[in-house]
Order: C-alpha cells, then sequence, then structure tokens
C-alpha cells in the first residue's frame, strides 16, 4: 500500500500530506495516522471474513483515539474492549453497544454495571469468582448478561513471551478443562447466561499453526458442550493476527479467514473476531527530530526528541520499527550504523541499535513505521514529558486529532494539599 511513500519533493508523505508540513504545524514529536489504511485494512478483514458472517471486533486497546474508533466504527468495525475507559471510548466513537464485547481478567463491579447498563452484545468471563461477581451485579440490575467462557486452551502462541495469552500458566481465561463445568455454572446461577466461547492466545502471531491449533480445541469444546445440551449459539475468535514490522511473511486476512472457516465454520455459530494490531499497526508512525548526533567511542548515537515513553515496545519487547528519514536520502550517500535513542534517563531508551540508517545531522526528521498500534496507547509522561499530538490525514487534509497538552493544563491535575499552599 503505497501511503508511507516519499513524494516527487523527496518528502515522505503520510497519504498526500507531508510529514513535514504536519511537523511544522503541530511539533515534534506526534503520531500520524492514516485513514486511508484504516479503511483499507478494515475492508480487507470485513471481504475476507463476509463468507463466515463474522462480526469484526476491533480491539481498541490497539489505538483508541476517538478518530481511530470512528473511522473503523463508520466502516462497520465493532469493538472489543477490555475496561470501563475503552467502553466509554467505543461508545463516544460511535460504536453500537449491540457490537461491543467485554474482556480482561480483571473487570471491576462498576465496569460490569456500565457494561450491563448499555447492554453490551457480550461479557467474556474469564474465571469463576468472575461468573459469580457477574452474576451478583446483573441479578441486583434485574438483567440477565450475555456471557461467554474465555477458554484457555493451553496453545503455544509462538510469539514473544510478554504477549502470549494462551498458556496454561498465563493469567487468561478458564482452563480447557474446567470449561464443562464453569458452563453448567453459568447456566444455573441468575443474572448470567452462557451463550458461547472465548479465546485470545496472543499478539503478534505470524503462523496460522497456532491458531488453527487453538480454534480445533474451540470446535472440539463446542461438539462437548453440545452433547450434554448446553446451546453454544456464539464463538469469539480473539484477535492476534501479526503484522510484517521487518521482513516476517504473515498471514493474509484471507488466509487467516480459511483457517476460520476450516476449523469452526461448520459448527453453525455467531463468530466474531478482535483484531487489534492488523488493523492499526500500518496506518500509523511515529516522527521524531533528530536533537544531537553524538560519536561515542565505538558506536555513534543518534539522539531524537521522542523517546521511550512515547513508543515503548522496542524497550519493552525488543520490538524492531523501520526508520525512514522523512527526506528521502541522497543515494550516493553510503549509510551508517547508528544506535536510535531517545532523551529519556534510562539506557532502555532506544528505538534501534546499530541500524543502518543515511547519514543523520541535526534538525533532521525521522519515521518510525508501523507504530499505529500499541503506539500511542502504551505511552506515559515519565521524564515530565507531554503525551505527543496525534494527526490524522486523509487525502490532502489533515486534522490534529489528540492535542498536546498546555503545561498549565497538565500543572492543574496536580492539586497541592492545603498545607503545601503558600
Ligand atoms: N483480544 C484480546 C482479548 C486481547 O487481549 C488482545 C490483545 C486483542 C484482542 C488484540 O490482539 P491483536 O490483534 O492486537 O494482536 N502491547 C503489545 C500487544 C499486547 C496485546 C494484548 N492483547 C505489543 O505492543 O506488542
Amino acid at each position: 500500500m503505497t501511503v508511507f511513500v516519499y513524494g516527487a519533493d523527496g518528502v515522505l508523505r503520510a497519504d498526500e500530506v507531508d510529514l513535514a508540513t504536519i511537523a511544522q504545524a503541530v511539533d515534534t514529536p506526534f503520531y500520524c495516522y492514516a485513514s486511508t489504511v484504516l479503511t483499507a485494512r478494515f475492508r480487507a478483514f470485513a471481504a475476507a471474513v463476509r463468507p463466515l458472517n463474522a462480526l469484526i471486533c476491533y480491539a481498541l486497546k490497539a489505538n483508541g483515539n476517538l478518530a481511530v474508533i470512528r473511522t473503523l466504527a463508520r466502516e462497520g468495525a465493532g469493538a472489543d474492549v477490555v475496561s470501563g475507559g475503552e467502553l466509554e471510548r467505543a461508545l463516544a466513537a460511535g460504536i453500537p453497544p449491540s457490537r461491543i464485547v467485554f474482556s480482561g481478567v480483571g473487570k471491576s463491579p462498576a465496569e460490569l454495571r456500565l457494561a450491563l447498563r448499555h447492554n453490551i452484545l457480550q461479557i467474556n468471563v474469564e474465571s469463576v469468582p468472575e461468573l459469580h461477581g457477574l452474576s451478583a451485579v446483573a441479578a441486583d440490575m434485574g438483567t440477565t448478561a450475555a456471557v461467554a467462557l474465555r477458554v484457555n486452551p493451553d496453545v503455544d502462541a509462538q510469539t514473544h513471551k510478554k504477549i502470549a495469552t494462551g498458556r496454561r500458566e498465563n493469567k487468561f481465561g478458564i482452563d480447557f478443562v474446567d470449561i464443562p463445568e464453569t458452563y453448567a455454572l453459568a447456566s444455573r446461577l441468575p443474572g448470567v447466561r452462557p451463550v458461547g466461547l472465548a479465546v485470545h492466545i496472543g499478539s503478534q502471531i505470524t503462523h496460522l499453526s497456532p491458531f488453527r491449533q487453538a480454534f480445533v480445541a474451540m470446535a472440539d469444546l463446542v461438539c462437548a458442550l453440545r452433547s450434554t445440551g448446553h446451546a453454544v449459539e456464539r464463538l469469539d475468535l480473539g484477535g492476534g493476527l501479526g503484522v510484517s514490522y521487518r521482513d516476517e511473511g504473515v498471514p493474509a486476512p484471507e488466509a487467516y479467514a480459511r483457517c476460520v472457516a476450516e476449523t469452526v465454520g461448520g459448527l453453525g455459530c455467531h463468530l466474531a473476531i478482535e483484531p487489534g494490531r492488523a488493523m492499526v499497526a500500518e496506518a500509523g508512525v511515529l516522527v521524531a527530530r533528530v536533537l544531537y548526533v553524538k560519536a561515542g567511542i565505538d558506536r555513534r548515537f543518534a539522539i531524537v526528541d521522542a523517546a521511550m515513553n512515547d513508543l515503548l515496545r522496542p524497550s519493552l519487547y525488543d520490538a524492531y520499527h523501520p526508520i525512514l528519514p522523512v527526506r528521502q536520502p541522497d543515494p550516493v550517500k553510503a549509510p551508517e550504523p547508528y544506535d536510535v535513542v531517545g532523551p529519556v534517563c534510562e539506557s532502555g531508551d532506544t528505538f534501534a541499535v546499530d541500524r543502518l540508517l543515511p547519514p543523520l545531522r541535526s534538525g533532521d526528521l525521522v519515521a518510525f513505521l508501523a507504530a499505529g498500534a500499541y503506539g500511542a496507547v502504551m505511552a506515559s509522561e515519565y521524564n515530565a514529558r507531554p503525551l505527543v499530538p496525534e494527526v490524522m490525514v486523509r487525502g490532502r487534509e489533515f486534522a490534529t486529532v489528540r492535542r498536546r497538552p498546555t503545561l498549565a493544563e497538565r500543572l492543574a491535575q496536580e492539586p497541592m494539599p492545603a498545607w503545601l499552599r503558600d
């Protein structure tokens, strides 16, 4: 997809707007999202799962910006949310409650009440104590929650250990073997109605085999439950499909959909999927400015004005993000190895080590690619660095969809106790 490419003037563009122009308007660092990529990704998934009639519940945790959510909502997306805050965002962005599922291992009673008040599609329950808690809250409100039990299928997603969720040792879901008993319990308890099962085995999964293994296990469970007289109407297959950060070949949505069709397609269940990263990663870049180039004894550091607080993935998961200079490099100049680092006072504030880049100079703009997923949402204000602005581009238009807070706004959040006021 030719969205983040150099224009005829040699400046990297987001769709039809050059990133240097945006940098001038909002200052660096900033995230920039291309609306065209969001819609293209959604449509690719929608086309792939159309024969399965599956509901696409975009996992908001990947990027919760309201404009991003609304862009997907207008395409028909539902939402997978994991907190009251995400639920509020999904609703504020225009996703109908009838398309919202609520996942997560630790939903509070207040969050469950919020979900029930809005009468969302389904709550994915991850433990027996949560089932009892939900039953009590719903019965108290005089309502009945549609519940899917999240299964822990004990499958290795073959991904980074911090984002694998489907092994028995992970905190997620209810052990495979305990599902029949828990489903039976759910059908007896007041305030809850078991409607089906959910599974999510991890993120940035680049092969279909773990999905296949998990979905086959789900199909077996559906049959086992049905054989004991339970209705299993819905299957929520979670998210997890990876994207290509480097040169990982990743399955296309069609291949993923075929895997779904072959494993659970014949069960007659209403299907839902919860893609996050695959929907938004490639739609976003983080743009930063080179502050200094510092020659160490045996390495060269490019110190940029973005840091681990803005894009945590390299620091937390050793994740690779491609880096492109915003001005197209002179092809005759040989690339040089750089450690690309931020200003935060931690050695872990490193985006790339020994990365071959065209010669960089102070003042140059660089773009970290594939930063639309788990970028801005994981940002913090560490080192008292304000959250960076987010900009959305559509064709020739661009708009700030989250502005940089002012100093006054930031300081106002921290009132002084009376004894410290003078
Ligand atoms: N559904 C559930 C229940 C999830 O826990 C997740 C992600 C998703 C769907 C969406 O998964 P996706 O399609 O995006 O892989 N911060 C990490 C990723 C954490 C994923 C957590 N759960 C990263 O930057 O790689």
